[in-house]
């Protein structure tokens, strides 16, 4: 069951319309429950589980909503006992987590849950052990319910998968309880080392129980953008080509690629960004309405929606995308040196730090609307926006008078931060004087529901312990985003970056991704800070 969080409905009590509790429309009703379990995480000593898994337990413990009876077992090759994790971990939420200062009593409570298991991936007896671990809890569904978290390299996700299936905790086809493994991008290089990829995990589990997590789909705005085509009549019947003239999808960050460039030159941002986030945000924009809210309904539109898109050619790739490369520059007030100057990364390197395309969707709702999608680090602003820019009115009246400088109408869908939805229209500037200008209606989380902001972690662990795979990533989907990323890679190859390719640090990106928006007189619509 995909939205779990409440909404408020409009009700109309004494003649006024207010928010009322009681019409608050649940859907967790139908969420199955989440059964006690054990989580295992593999990769227990990483920067994962550090900054992310842990903190997101603690907060789902705090908020209760992990089941009465639970362990999590940290897997990791180096010496250490549960009381050294426990502290270890305990440092680390001091840093990470999201609610300071972290609570003595609930910690303590919840460290209790927390053991460790220390043993080598590749060592058959490593799992052995782990087994006794958790036969040792002398509860069948501690030792029966378990989720696997591979928060490891994704070369060794074959091997540990493996030594589960034959240690007898991974069966495929499970006659008590149920075992789930949980995986991490990058999810392959390309469409065949992917396919690679998912032939080993699905040679001893079965799809079914490999949740792949893009944590863009943990976040609640990405959630909402379902709920927001799907609950509302409104938006709906303008959601196409004959009111929408182009989409821009905008993910854009302040940060430059740090102590992560080893892995960067492997990625660039059309692997690290696009092959998932981006592509999963333009599904849930762009998909038709599924047949019904189950994971497998949603799963399969969205790769419907994927397979729509348009192939492109290493001609259209030249004309349709644009990299970009960030060199020194100016970010916040402070210099940022260029990226072929950042740690771990070739002096001479090619790889893309933005990139932005323009594809077209080819069915029948989407036919000729460019959909504009950029991301890219260093920029002047870490925002993430989807934007409806719908056509012009028609060229009489005010239009006619006004010529380019009548603002079309726009919806913008602002996934972070300040999450909120605005509409753009035209309306009177107050006076004597006849003048329009745009304005804008807005909706912020914040003031709406306050600040309470889960961290799309959270989502995504309950989610895999309740078993429901809607917010995780099929293998079809996977594979399909792959054959898109590949095809635009293929257009690049034997071509090094051109000059107008690379961007100050601290700008919007480079020149020629301008130019490919003015080619169909259109411009990029920079997110705006708010407030
Ligand atoms: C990760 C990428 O998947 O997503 C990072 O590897 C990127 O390069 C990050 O910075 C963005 O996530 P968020 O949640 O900060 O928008």
């Amino acid at each position: 069951m995909y939205l779990a969080a409440g909404f408020a409905k409009l009700a109309r009590v004494s003649g006024t319309d207010h928010f009322d509790d009681s019409t608050v429309c649940r859907l967790d009703t139908q969420r199955k429950l989440v059964e006690p379990c054990s989580i295992v995480i593999f990769g227990a000593s990483g920067d994962l589980t550090a900054r992310k898994l842990i903190p997101a337990l603690y907060h789902l413990f705090k908020d209760k909503q992990l089941p009465t009876a639970f362990r999590i077992i940290g897997f990791a090759r180096r010496e250490k006992t549960d009381e050294s994790f426990r502290a270890e971990l305990r440092a680390a939420l001091d840093q990470f987590s999201r609610t300071q200062p972290v609570a003595a009593a609930v910690w303590s409570e919840f460290a209790a849950h927390l053991v460790y298991c220390q043993g080598d991936l590749n060592d058959p007896a490593a799992y052995q052990k782990l087994e006794q671990r958790l036969t040792a809890f002398n509860d069948p569904a501690l030792r029966h319910n378990l989720l696997f978290y591979l928060a490891i390299s994704p070369s060794q996700f074959g091997v540990a998968v493996e030594q589960l299936h034959r240690a007898g905790l991974l069966p495929r086809h499970p006659t008590t309880g149920w075992q789930r493994i949980v995986v991490e991008k990058p999810f392959g290089h390309d469409l065949a080392s992917a396919h690679t990829l998912n032939s080993e995990l699905t040679q001893y589990a079965d799809e079914n129980q490999v949740f792949r997590i893009d944590h863009y789909l943990g976040k609640e705005t990405v959630q909402n953008i379902l709920m927001f085509r799907f609950s509302n009549s409104i938006f709906e019947r303008l959601w196409n080509r004959e009111s929408v003239d182009h989409i821009q999808i905008t993910v854009s960050e302040k940060h430059a690629v740090g102590g992560r460039g080893g892995y960067y030159e492997e990625a660039g941002a059309m692997r690290d960004m696009v092959q998932n986030h981006m592509l999963q945000v333009l599904a849930l924009v762009a998909m038709e309405p599924p047949v019904s809210l189950e994971a497998e309904s949603i799963r399969d539109e969205k790769v419907k929606l994927l397979k729509s898109i348009r192939p492109l050619s290493a001609d259209d790739v030249a004309r349709q995308v644009v990299r970009g490369q960030y060199f020194a520059g100016v970010v916040d007030g402070q210099s940022q040196p260029g990226y072929r100057q950042e740690p771990k990364v070739n002096p001479n390197s090619n790889v893309e730090t933005y990139v932005a395309l323009k594809l077209f969707i080819d069915n029948w709702r989407w036919s000729g609307v460019p959909f504009y999608l950029r991301t890219g680090k260093t920029l002047p602003l870490g925002a993430s926006e989807v934007r409806i820019q719908f056509r012009p009115t028609p060229n009489v009246l005010f239009a006619a008078a006004c010529g380019a400088k009548l603002d079309p109408n726009a919806l913008t869908l602002r996934l972070q931060p300040d999450e909120g939805i605005s509409m753009r229209f035209n309306g009177k500037i107050p006076g004597t004087q006849v003048g329009v200008r745009p304005v804008r209606m807005h909706f912020s989380y914040d003031s709406e529901f306050g600040a309470y902001t889960p961290e799309a972690y959270e989502r995504l662990l309950l989610e895999a312990m309740a078993g429901d795979a809607t917010l995780f990533i099929r293998r079809d989907e996977v594979e399909t985003a792959w054959t898109i990323v590949d095809s635009i890679r293929k257009g690049w190859e034997g071509k090094p970056l051109t000059n107008r390719e690379f961007y100050a640090a601290g700008t919007w990106g480079p020149v020629a991704a301008e130019d490919l928006l003015a080619h169909s007189g259109h411009v990029w619509r920079d997110p705006q800070p708010i407030k």
